[in-house]
């Protein structure tokens, strides 16, 4: 049994890899700012958070937070962050300081020594690779970089061949791919990656740094108007309202349920053979923001057509999902929550919340910001 901290315990993933942590006999501590975007002005812990679990509101930027969370405890999961990559490119200070400096704080921590973590594993993210791998029509494998402009204001949505029309087929992007993060949470979510690897090199605490793909599932922020795509259009489908597609619809991501996460950070901590190491989490399968509107309305027993707005946002990338190679290698993960099961169980969630629908505003915040085009 191993005493574990979490912080970023009382959101979404972070919830539910403490569900399973207390299962498997660990003793859990939580750090949580609760903020507002998140948990609702005046948060109080979720009901899911576990009464054996011991709770400590706090901010990740704060050294004496940290010290008294670190006290006593063998593994750190970092998970607390801002998440919003739209949000990201006006809140610039709040995402550096929260994501970035964040870390600083525990990791100058850490290099003073006078600690008991034996472990260090932290959330990183697939959006530091920008774009995802690409194959030329001769299949060379090119790493485009975010998409020309003038060929996006004509609606030419794709990858292209030099100043062909041929489209660059995607291919699955593995972690040797390399980083060309678009947004400042990208860019806050690489340096959280790189300072955890290094530090943990640097005094010998072994680092896992999990860049997770597209997650979804029940306990997703639905106050959050930045919250994932899935959640979103959920909530907008069961308010009667057609799902806002950027771009065609066309544009893929590799979704994976909040389990299959789990999944993966907690046999980060059971095996070594990740230590130090940059580690995929996705299934390995691509699907369609189209895909996505569709499975759900089917689930939905509704036929809601979505409303194509052929803009896009700012810093958006066209196609990115997992090469899993390296994670079922080092820690025999394997993903096992079909996306079509994984809808039907994020609906049951939704339906259950106030779905309150805030999309519309954090989409004209976007376009005031001159943020999609
Ligand atoms: P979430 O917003 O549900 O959870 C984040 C938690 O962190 C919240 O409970 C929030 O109150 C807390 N938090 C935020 N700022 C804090 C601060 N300053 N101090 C202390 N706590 C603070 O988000 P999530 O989807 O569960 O994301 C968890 C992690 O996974 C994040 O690091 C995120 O970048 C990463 N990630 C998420 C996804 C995804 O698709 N959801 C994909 C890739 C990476
Ligand atoms: C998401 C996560 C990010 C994570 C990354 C890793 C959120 C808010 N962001 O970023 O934290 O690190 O995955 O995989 O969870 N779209 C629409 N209509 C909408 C909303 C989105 O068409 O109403 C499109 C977007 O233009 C984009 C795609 O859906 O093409 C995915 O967008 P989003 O869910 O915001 O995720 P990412 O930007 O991939």
């Amino acid at each position: 049994m191993a005493k574990i901290l979490v912080t970023g315990g009382a959101g979404f993933i972070g919830s539910h890899l403490v569900d399973v942590l207390l299962a498997k006999g660990h003793e859990v501590r939580v750090l949580d700012a609760l903020i507002p975007q998140v948990h609702g002005e005046n948060a109080t812990w979720p009901t899911w958070v576990p009464s054996q679990v011991q709770r400590m509101i706090g901010d990740v930027r704060d050294p004496d937070v940290w010290v008294k969370a670190l006290a006593g405890m063998d593994i750190v999961y970092h998970l607390a962050a801002e998440v919003g990559v739209g949000q990201s490119m006006y809140e610039i200070v709040r995402y550096m300081d929260v994501n970035t400096m964040g870390t600083a704080v525990l990791l100058e921590l850490l290099s003073r020594g006078n600690h008991t973590i034996q472990k260090l594993l932290v959330a990183s993210s697939m959006s530091i690779y920008g774009e995802g791998a690409y194959q030329t029509p001769e299949g060379q494998v090119v790493f485009p970089m975010l998409r020309d402009e003038a060929r996006l204001r004509r609606q030419q949505w794709e990858h292209y061949w030099g100043d062909s029309d041929t489209e660059l087929i995607a291919l699955p992007t593995n972690e040797d791919k390399p980083l060309q993060p678009t947004s400042i949470y990208a860019i806050s979510k690489r340096d959280q990656e790189e300072m955890c690897l290094s530090v943990g090199l640097a005094y010998n605490i072994p680092t896992v740094a999990f860049r997770f793909f597209n997650v979804y599932g029940p306990r997703q922020a639905l106050s959050n108007p930045y919250t994932g795509v899935a959640a979103i259009f959920s909530g907008r489908l069961l308010n009667h309202n057609p799902p806002l597609i950027f771009e065609d619809g066309g544009q893929s991501r590799d979704f994976i349920h909040v389990s299959d996460i789990v999944q993966g950070l907690v046999l980060g901590m059971e095996r070594d053979e990740a230590n130090y190491q940059a580690i995929n989490l996705g299934t390995g399968r691509q699907t369609s923001v189209l895909d996505v509107a569709q499975a759900l309305n089917r689930e939905l027993g509704l036929d809601i057509a979505p409303e194509i707005v052929n803009k896009f946002r700012a810093g958006d990338i066209r196609h990115c999902f997992a090469d899993i190679s390296r994670a079922r290698r080092l820690l025999g993960f394997a993903p096992k929550v079909r996306f079509e099961d994984g809808v039907r169980e994020l609906i049951g969630w939704v339906s259950q919340q106030t779905a309150s629908d805030k999309v519309a505003d954090a989409t004209s915040e976007l376009v005031a910001r001159g943020l999609t085009r």
